[in-house]
């Protein structure tokens, strides 16, 4: 496996790689992270029969942090990192320092992420998607893959970045991974480490949350405000009775590809419920935000 730290290296490595498949991460590596190698090797081979390399960047991307968010304490294991890609049987790790992405004293241009990142986590994390946006841009143009793959886990930003590349004619193909969970149904995520056990405890409402709803809709409710009812109050419910605190920042229920809220927010029509219809959630537990989603009725691979 190569282990690549500037861009020019890159390009100059970039011809012996042919076809490329790109997972961007931020490293801290879980088994999510991994199987979505998996999931690109498989779905990519089947649909096409070429890829012929995987390449995995570990990038933790100042410009989709507020000041005030944890980009300086965010985990970087990279050794760690590189053992789990080893053990994927990934081809190349990119992994650059900041400096050698955002060249002190170099004019930055970023780009407007578009509708989709106006909601929900656009919303909370003002200027996130433009970050977002800005990095994988870098990395499609550093590394030219033909396809990228990226996790449901974060469920806006795979659409943002899908209407990214279809938008700006990237021409790469993008594949979406399904939520891989804990045991306990909590998703798996880097953040999950800032979590003490009371606060895992606690967190593990918002798996229960999201199966209550899901629930609810299949023994008949199909009113969108009755689901949502049943969302919110299973987040908020606390069985572990920990005095553990969660700040509840979204639980909606929105169409898949527009994001806008079905119970109809201001200006937008109302949607149509269905079985596709997309739970939303984000919420505090203490000072990590968790968010985590699901359709209505889950397909059985996911
Ligand atoms: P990061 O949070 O490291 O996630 C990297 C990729 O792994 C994303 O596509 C994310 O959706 C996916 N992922 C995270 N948890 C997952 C889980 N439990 N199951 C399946 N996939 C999961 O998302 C980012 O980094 C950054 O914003 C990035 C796209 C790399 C740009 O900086």
């Amino acid at each position: 496996m190569r282990v690549i730290r500037t861009i020019e290296e890159m390009r100059r490595l970039r011809p012996e790689l042919g076809r490329l498949g790109l997972v961007p991460t931020m490293g801290a590596l879980h088994a999510g992270h991994v199987s979505l190698v998996e999931v690109m090797r498989d779905r990519v081979k089947r649909a096409t029969g070429v890829l012929d390399s995987t390449a995995v960047s570990v990038f933790v991307n100042p410009t989709q942090f507020a000041p005030h968010e944890d980009f300086h304490r965010y985990p970087r294991p990279l050794e760690d990192d590189l053992a789990m890609c080893e053990g994927a049987g990934v081809d190349l790790v990119f992994a650059p320092s900041v400096e050698e992405m955002y060249r002190p004293g170099e004019v930055r241009v970023s780009m407007d992420p578009g509708m989709l990142a106006r909601r929900w986590e656009g919303e909370l994390r003002p200027g996130h998607f433009a970050g977002v946006c800005q990095v994988v841009a870098k990395l499609f143009n550093i590394l030219t893959p033909s396809w990228a793959c990226f996790g449901e886990k974060d469920f806006q930003q795979l659409a943002v970045l899908r209407a990214m590349t279809g938008s700006l004619d990237y021409g790469i193909g993008i594949v979406a991974g399904p939520t891989r969970r804990d045991a306990d149904g909590l998703a798996m995520s880097s953040r999950n480490r800032y979590l003490s056990p009371a606060q895992r405890a606690r967190a593990l409402a918002i798996p229960r949350a999201i199966r209550a709803t899901q629930k609810a809709y299949a023994d008949g409710e199909k009113s969108v405000q009755a689901l949502e009812r049943v969302l919110r109050e299973a987040l908020l419910r606390d069985e572990t009775s920990s005095g553990v605190e969660v700040e509840l920042q979204y639980a909606v229920i929105v169409d898949p590809e527009t994001l806008e809220p079905l119970a109809g927010g201001e200006g937008t029509e109302l949607r149509t419920l269905a079985d596709e219809s997309r739970i939303l959630v984000a919420v505090k537990v203490g000072t990590t935000r968790l968010i985590d989603n699901a359709a209505l009725v889950q397909l059985p691979n996911h």
